[in-house]
């Protein structure tokens, strides 16, 4: 692995600085279609999002607003934002998305087109901005920021002509993305009531206008373009879960499309992966009487989203006053504590990989075991019917003598180099020659929990079906100490396929 390694950073280091290359550098594999963007392998690596559902609804102990209530009901006491980028720190979140607009049409901006806004509230003397300081705060942090914009609008009067409204909406787009710096991703939400108001919406002007404005943004929606929605709002996705997609067969908005979105198209044509939504307490806006979901329900939620190739967006609701509640905070704070405890371990480290076929030059076996995305495993093109390919880890006990500790693990992290595609399709992980686990899906990450906490000398994975030759960047394993406090919690997710 080493004297590959050096090679391949040869290779590299020769590229680099631009002398003239006479390593035999192997190139990498050919990609199979199709492939993530920057943007969305980007938003891939971020893993877990935190949510801000806040505005009229906070203080009308609502979900779903009229339209009709009177802004001079919108009036955080200590609205601040910096303290609800403390939330997303505790949780480790790189980006948080603002709702901007629900759909009782209420803009937490002070909005050009419309008198129904923080303009006409009591808030900040009606000189305040909720969208410009959550924007300033997040940057401050380091935190990207992104928005959600509600397409259906209960207030606005335009609401069901179709010009009209589209210009609306089109003009608020620009507001938001034009004039609050860097934005990361967007939120268009398809959900409205059946008996609302009909309209049609222009995405196609929507998204190529946000395009054009934010060049490196990720557009979530029922078909993306970038990213979709999971199909629930539990935080699960299907044990099997592909990133692609047709989006030809997906109208936004529409019912019934749910299994297709959560388990994705193997032989989908579009890139479009999976984003989880859910909220840390039962509703999406705050609510006196809610409190948090255990920290035991959010590690389930945890393994059924990101354990799956899915990444979690969790919403977290700051209350009236305008702060998201310390408890809640403590909550993420223990959630990340956990995370961390479990994965910043890997009981791989220091095993040996060998696999089965290996193309050579900077992509061998080994390279799963380096922390990085950027090298992986990858073996020989296709050569004949039955090539199944596998990979194996000798743990460094393997050459300890009896009475020498091995060190037990109950979850294997599997990860697919998916910058060239998503390719595995079925799996199969034996410790020891035991089948331990098995799966169709991978993708960017497969986190599979095994039954009871093992120890072994090998550990061999199996790729016996997939979409090209599989090109795996890692392999990990760790130890979970809160499984066997793990309730039966998801009854929907469990099932191992
Ligand atoms: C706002 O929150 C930040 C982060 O928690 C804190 O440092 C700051 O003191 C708060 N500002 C006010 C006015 O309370
Ligand atoms: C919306 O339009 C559809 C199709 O034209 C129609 O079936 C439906 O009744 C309309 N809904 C409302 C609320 O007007
Ligand atoms: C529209 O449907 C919802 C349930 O989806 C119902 O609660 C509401 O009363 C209906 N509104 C009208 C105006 O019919
Ligand atoms: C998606 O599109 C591909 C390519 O046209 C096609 O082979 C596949 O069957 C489609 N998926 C579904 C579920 O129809
Ligand atoms: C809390 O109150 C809201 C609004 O009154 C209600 O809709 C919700 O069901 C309540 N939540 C719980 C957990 O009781
Ligand atoms: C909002 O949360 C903050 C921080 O926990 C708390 O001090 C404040 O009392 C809460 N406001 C309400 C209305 O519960
Ligand atoms: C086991 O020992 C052999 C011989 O000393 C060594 O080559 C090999 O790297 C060791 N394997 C592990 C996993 O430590």
């Amino acid at each position: 692995m080493g004297v590959v390694l050096a090679s391949l950073q040869l290779c590299l280091a020769v590229v680099t600085a631009g002398l003239p290359v006479t390593a035999n550098c192997v190139p990498p594999p050919p990609p199979v279609l199709p492939i993530p963007s920057a943007a969305q392998l980007a938003w891939q690596r971020r893993e877990v999002i935190i949510f801000f559902h806040f505005g009229m609804n906070t203080f009308t102990d609502s979900e779903l607003g009229t339209g009709g209530e009177d802004p001079s009901l919108f009036a955080p006491a200590a609205l601040n934002a910096s303290q609800w980028m403390d939330a997303a720190a505790a949780a480790g979140a790189s980006l948080a998305i603002l709702v901007a607009k629900h759909h009782d049409g209420f803009c937490l901006w002070p909005s050009a087109y419309t008198a129904h806004s923080v303009r006409a509230s009591p808030w900040r003397d009606g000189a305040g901005d909720v969208v410009r300081e959550f924007t300033v705060a997040a940057h401050a942090r380091g935190v990207d920021a992104g928005l959600y914009l509600s397409p259906w609008d209960r207030h606005e009067k335009r609401y069901g002509r179709e010009v009209a409204y589209n210009e609306y909406y089109l003009a608020q787009l620009h507001e938001l993305l034009a004039g609050y710096g860097s934005m990361s991703e967007i939120w268009f939400d398809g959900h409205k009531e059946e008996n609302a108001t009909n309209m049609t919406y222009h995405f196609d002007e929507w998204f190529q206008t946000v395009r054009q404005l934010q060049s490196s943004i990720v557009m979530f929606s029922d078909a993306g373009p970038d990213v979709r929605w999971v199909g629930n709002e539990d935080g699960f996705v299907g044990t099997t879960c592909w990133s692609t997609i047709n989006r030809s067969m997906i109208t936004i908005g529409q019912t019934g499309l749910e299994g297709y979105l959560n388990k994705g198209d193997p032989r989908g044509t579009d890139w479009v992966p999976p984003e989880c939504d859910v909220t840390i307490r039962p509703g999406w806006f705050w609510h006196r009487n809610e409190t948090a979901k255990p920290l035991r329900q959010l590690l389930e939620i945890y393994y059924t989203s990101v354990g799956r190739n899915c990444v979690l967006l969790l919403n977290v609701p700051p209350n009236a006053t305008g702060l998201v509640e310390d408890a809640d905070i403590a909550r993420l704070r223990e959630f990340r504590t956990a995370i961390t405890g479990i994965f910043g371990t890997d009981l791989a480290e220091g095993s040996t990989a060998t696999a089965n076929s290996k193309r050579g030059g900077g992509f061998a076996a080994g390279n799963v075991l380096d922390g990085s995305h950027e090298t992986y495993w990858a073996p020989t093109a296709d050569v004949g019917r039955r090539n199944r390919y596998w990979i194996e880890l000798r743990l460094p006990s393997a050459n300890s003598t009896a009475g020498v500790p091995v060190r037990p693990f109950n979850v294997v992290r599997i990860q697919e180099h998916v910058a060239l595609g998503q390719r595995v399709e079925r799996h199969e992980v034996y410790v020891d020659g035991v089948a331990v686990a098995s799966g169709m899906t991978v993708g960017y990450k497969r986190l599979h929990r095994l039954a009871a906490p093992v120890t072994g000398r090998t550990v061999k994975i199996w790729f016996t079906a997939r979409r090209g030759p599989p090109l795996v960047s890692a392999v990990g394993l760790h130890l979970d100490p809160y499984a066997t406090k793990r309730a039966s919690i998801c009854t929907l997710c469990r099932t191992e396929v």
